[in-house]
C-alpha cells in the first residue's frame, strides 16, 4: 500500500500541533515546565522534518542542501547564544527573538508576492484567490514589520541602550490613526495593482509606515510598563507567524502562530491587570502617557542603615518573615544563599514565605524561575495578592534587590510614572529590611519613599554577599 506523502505530512502536522498545545499546558506551572519544553522541542522537530520531507518532487537536491546548511548554522548560533546568556539577559534575548519572527514574516511576504506575481496570468488578476493572497501578504508584512521594529526597540530599552523614558510626541494617537488609515488605502491600491512594480511600490510605502508605527508604539511606553510590551510583542510575533503560514499555505504555521498569538494576548491581559492598565490602550501603544502631574514629590523621612549582625538578630526574634525578591536578586544570583537562609529559619520554627510581584525582575515569572532553580519549595512562593493582607501581622519583610514593586508612590503619588500599579505593601510590616547596593532608583527611574520610612532599614551591598554574611552571623550565633 502506498501512502501519499501529503497525507503523512498532514498527520505529522496534527501531531506537532498537539505537542505544541501540550507544551503550552506544561509551561503553565513550574512542576511541568521541563516537560512542556520537551514537548515543544519534539513538536518543532516533527514540524521541520515533515515540512522538508513534503517539499515535493520538483525540488532540486541542492535546495535540501541549502536548508540543511541553514538549519545547521541556525542551530549552532542558537546553542551558543542559549548557553552563554545570563538569566539577567533573558528578556533582551526574548525580545530579539521576537524581532526575528517579525522579520521572517516580512521576508516571506515580499518573496511570496514576487513569486506569485511572476506566475500569474492577466485573467487571474481579478479573481478572488489572487486578491485574498495579496491581502494575506499585506497584513503579514504589516504585522511583521511592526513586530520587527517594536521588538528591536524593546530590546534596546531592556538592554539600557535606549532610554526607558517614554517618547511622547504631541498628537501621536492622531498620527498613528492616520497611518493605519493610510495603510488601508494602500492595501486597496496594492490589491488592484496591475504590475509587480506598482505592487512593490505600495508594499514599500506600507513597510515604511509600519516601521514608523512599530517604532513609535514602543518608544511611547514608559520603563515600568515594559512587561506588558514584552508580552504584547510575543503575541504580535505569533500573529506574524500565522500570517506567514497563510502566505505559504502552511496549516501548521497558522496553528502554531495562532497558539503563540493568543497565549501572548492572554499573558498581555494578565500583565495589564497586574499593572492596572487598559488592554486597549496598550495594544494601541498609548498607555505610556505622561503622569497626571509633573515633578517628583518630595520625600519626607530619614534613611537609616543596618548591619548584617543586626539583621541576623532581628530574624532571631521574628516569627513571621516575608521575602520580596526583585531584579537585584537575579543580578546578584542571591537565590542560592536565600534558600539556605530560609531552611535555617524554618528549622528554628519560623514561618517564611516569598511574595512575588507579577512584574518583578525583567520577565514574566522571572523570580519563580530563579527560586525554582535554587530548589525553593513552590508552596512557600506566594503571589502578591496572597501576601498583602497578611503584611500587618508580619514581623520582618526582607526586600532583596527589589525597588519599583515595593514603591508606595505607586499607590499615593499621582506624579509617579508607576502610579496605579499594585505593589507589595512591605511598609505595613513591623520591620522592613531593604537589601541593595545604593539609593539608586529602580527600572522606572523614581525614588522610593519606602526607604525613608521609620520602620525601614537599608542593608547596603550586593544581595548575595549580604545574605551570605547574614547566614554566617546566624551560624555564629547558633555556635555560641
Ligand atoms: P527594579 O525596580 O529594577 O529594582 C531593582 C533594584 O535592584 C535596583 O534598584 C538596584 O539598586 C538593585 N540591585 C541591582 N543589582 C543588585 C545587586 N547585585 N544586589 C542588590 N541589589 C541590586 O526591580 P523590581 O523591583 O524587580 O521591579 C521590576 C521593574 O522592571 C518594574 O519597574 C517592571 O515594570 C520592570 N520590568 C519588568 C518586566 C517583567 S516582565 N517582569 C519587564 C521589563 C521591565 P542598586 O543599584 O542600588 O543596587
Amino acid at each position: 500500500m502506498i501512502i501519499d506523502i501529503k497525507v503523512l505530512q498532514t498527520a505529522a502536522y496534527l501531531f506537532a500541533s498537539i505537542l505544541f498545545i501540550l507544551s503550552l499546558g506544561g509551561l503553565s506551572s513550574q512542576e511541568s515546565a521541563k516537560r512542556g519544553v520537551i514537548y515543544g522541542m519534539a513538536g518543532m522537530f516533527i514540524a521541520i522534518a515533515s515540512t522538508v520531507a513534503g517539499l515535493g518532487e520538483g525540488v532540486k537536491a541542492e535546495a535540501y542542501m541549502y536548508i540543511g546548511v541553514a538549519i545547521g548554522v541556525a542551530s549552532l548560533i542558537g546553542i551558543v547564544v542559549a548557553r552563554k546568556v545570563e538569566m539577567t539577559g533573558m528578556p533582551q534575548l526574548v525580545a530579539i527573538l521576537h524581532s526575528f519572527v517579525g522579520l521572517a514574516a516580512v521576508l516571506v511576504g515580499y518573496g511570496s508576492y514576487m513569486d506569485h506575481m511572476a506566475h500569474i496570468t492577466p485573467e487571474e488578476l481579478q479573481e478572488a484567490p489572487h486578491i485574498i493572497h495579496l491581502i494575506e501578504v499585506f497584513i503579514g508584512v504589516f504585522i511583521g514589520m511592526i513586530t520587527f521594529v517594536g521588538s528591536i526597540i524593546a530590546w534596546g530599552k531592556l538592554d539600557g541602550k535606549i532610554r526607558s523614558k517614554p517618547l511622547l510626541i504631541p498628537g501621536r494617537h492622531a498620527i498613528n490613526g492616520l497611518m493605519v488609515v493610510a495603510c488601508f488605502v494602500l492595501c486597496y491600491f496594492f490589491c488592484n495593482a496591475e504590475s509587480i512594480e506598482d505592487g512593490m511600490m505600495y508594499l514599500y510605502i506600507m513597510t515604511a509606515i509600519s516601521t514608523y508605527i512599530g517604532f513609535m508604539m514602543v518608544m511611547a511606553i514608559g520603563g515600568a510598563d515594559m512587561p506588558v510590551v514584552v508580552s504584547m510583542l510575543n503575541s504580535y510575533s505569533g500573529w506574524a507567524a500565522a500570517a506567514a503560514g497563510f502566505m505559504l499555505g502552511n496549516d501548521l504555521l497558522i496553528v502554531t502562530g495562532a497558539l503563540v498569538g493568543s497565549s501572548g494576548a492572554i499573558l498581555s491581559i494578565i500583565m495589564c491587570k497586574a499593572m492596572n492598565r487598559s488592554f486597549i490602550s496598550v495594544i494601541s501603544g498609548g498607555f505610556g502617557d505622561a503622569p497626571v502631574a509633573s515633578g517628583e514629590r518630595e520625600i519626607v523621612g530619614e534613611v537609616t542603615a543596618t548591619t548584617h549582625s543586626e539583621v541576623a538578630e532581628l530574624l532571631k526574634e521574628a516569627n513571621n518573615i516575608v521575602i520580596v525578591p526583585g531584579y537585584g536578586m537575579a543580578v546578584a544570583k542571591a537565590q542560592y544563599p536565600i534558600h539556605d537562609l530560609v531552611q535555617r529559619l524554618q528549622k528554628q520554627g519560623k514561618k517564611v514565605c516569598f511574595a512575588i510581584h507579577p512584574v518583578a525582575g525583567r520577565l514574566p515569572g522571572h523570580m519563580n524561575v530563579l527560586l525554582a532553580e535554587a530548589n525553593v519549595s513552590y508552596d512557600i512562593v506566594l503571589e502578591m495578592d496572597e501576601v498583602n493582607d497578611d503584611l500587618p501581622e508580619t514581623d520582618v519583610v526582607m526586600v532583596v534587590g527589589a525597588n519599583d514593586i515595593v514603591n508606595p508612590g505607586a499607590l499615593e503619588d499621582k506624579s509617579s510614572p508607576i502610579y496605579g500599579m499594585p505593589v507589595i505593601e512591605a511598609w505595613n510590616a513591623k520591620q522592613v529590611i531593604v537589601m541593595k547596593r545604593s539609593m539608586a532608583t529602580g527600572y522606572a527611574g523614581v525614588q522610593n519613599p519606602l526607604f525613608f520610612k521609620d520602620n525601614t532599614d537599608m542593608l547596603y551591598g550586593d544581595a548575595k554577599d549580604s545574605i551570605d554574611k547574614i547566614n554566617a552571623a546566624i551560624n555564629e550565633a547558633a555556635l555560641v
